[in-house]
């Protein structure tokens, strides 16, 4: 909320809002088995979190024929920013893959969030495509980025 709200019309954030942050949504995501979620901690605080889905391809012919891992959301609280979290976080993301031999990490990003792209970049993931997010109406193009984590299988 705190991180994409003023940078979007607050009709469509909040119609986002009103149907995806509803109890019954949450549920089914902490339900799904393929998901796991974590929490960052700096300094004995809750600082962040982050998601990740076991193999999802989302239908993009690029993924298709690979043992994928989405890292799916990575939020940290703005008081905790620019402590390099989110760097801990991918060196997670890439250690869970490598013990559960998934072939590449790939995930999605607001074409207008400069600053996450630039890290993921720093991290080794490339653009491969793109798809539309709907943001309560506000059809918002995400870039998918994706990182080869197992050389000898790609
Ligand atoms: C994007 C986000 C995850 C980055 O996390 P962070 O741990 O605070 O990252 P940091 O600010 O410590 O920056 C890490 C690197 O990005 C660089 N960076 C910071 N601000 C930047 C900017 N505006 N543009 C480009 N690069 C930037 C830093 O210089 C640093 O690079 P370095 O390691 O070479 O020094 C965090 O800002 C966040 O949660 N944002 C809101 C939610 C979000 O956008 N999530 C991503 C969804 S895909």
């Amino acid at each position: 909320m705190e991180s994409f709200s003023h940078l979007n019309n607050p009709i469509h954030f909040q119609k986002y809002l009103d149907e995806n942050h509803v109890q019954k949504v949450i549920e089914a995501e902490f339900n799904n088995e393929k998901n796991y979620f974590f929490i960052a901690e700096y300094d004995n605080e809750p600082a962040g979190f982050f998601k990740i889905v076991f193999d999802e391809h989302e239908d993009q012919p690029l993924l298709k024929d690979k043992k994928c891992l989405e890292l799916e959301r990575i939020y940290i609280l703005n008081k905790f920013q620019g402590l390099k979290i989110s760097s801990e976080i991918i060196d997670k993301t890439f250690k869970i893959a490598a013990d559960h031999q998934f072939e590449l990490v790939w995930l999605g990003v607001w074409e207008n969030n400069i600053k996450a792209i630039t890290i993921y970049k720093k991290w080794g993931f490339e653009i491969f495509g793109s798809h539309i997010f709907n943001l309560g109406g506000d059809l918002q193009t995400d870039l998918l980025m994706r990182k080869n984590v197992n050389p000898h299988k790609n």
